[in-house]
């Protein structure tokens, strides 16, 4: 009801300056975590980068994300940009910006709750 009513940021902050060599560690790293082929030397490294470069403060410590942030699991199948390691170079790289609008003003209360029950169900 609060993300129907409210919207939602989901706000990814760019890291390039990791530097394209530690980007591409850090990303082999996230493919790791969810049992993608990855470059194990690359991935090792990266995880060090992983917690250096603060990506804890958002996704956890193991990588399982953090819902109030909207940081993503990173450790599951379900991507939103996708699990290439030149899609996550880039999500690293540039950032991500997400946005789910507010719907309270247009919808009300009483068809936020009716949609509220449909998703739920
Ligand atoms: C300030 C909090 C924050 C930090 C720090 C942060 N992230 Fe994120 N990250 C997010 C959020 C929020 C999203 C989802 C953005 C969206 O909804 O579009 C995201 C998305 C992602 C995605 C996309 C996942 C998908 O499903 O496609 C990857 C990969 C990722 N982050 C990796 C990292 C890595 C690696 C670092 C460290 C270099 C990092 N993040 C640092 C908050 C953060």
């Amino acid at each position: 009801m609060q993300t129907i009513a409210e919207g939602r940021m989901g706000i990814m902050p760019p890291h390039a300056q990791l530097g394209a060599e530690t980007i591409k560690d850090v990303a082999n790293y996230v493919r790791s975590l969810s049992g993608l082929p990855n470059d194990s030397v690359r991935a090792a490294k990266g995880k060090e980068a992983f917690t250096s470069a603060g990506c804890v403060g958002c996704h956890g410590a193991d990588g399982k994300g953090m819902q109030a942030l909207g940081a993503p699991n990173l450790t599951d199948k379900v991507w939103l940009y996708g699990s290439s390691e030149a899609t996550i170079v880039e999500t690293i790289t540039l950032g991500r910006q997400n946005k789910m609008p507010a719907w309270k003003a247009f919808l009300g209360d009483a068809k936020g709750h009716l949609l509220t029950a449909y998703v739920t169900a």
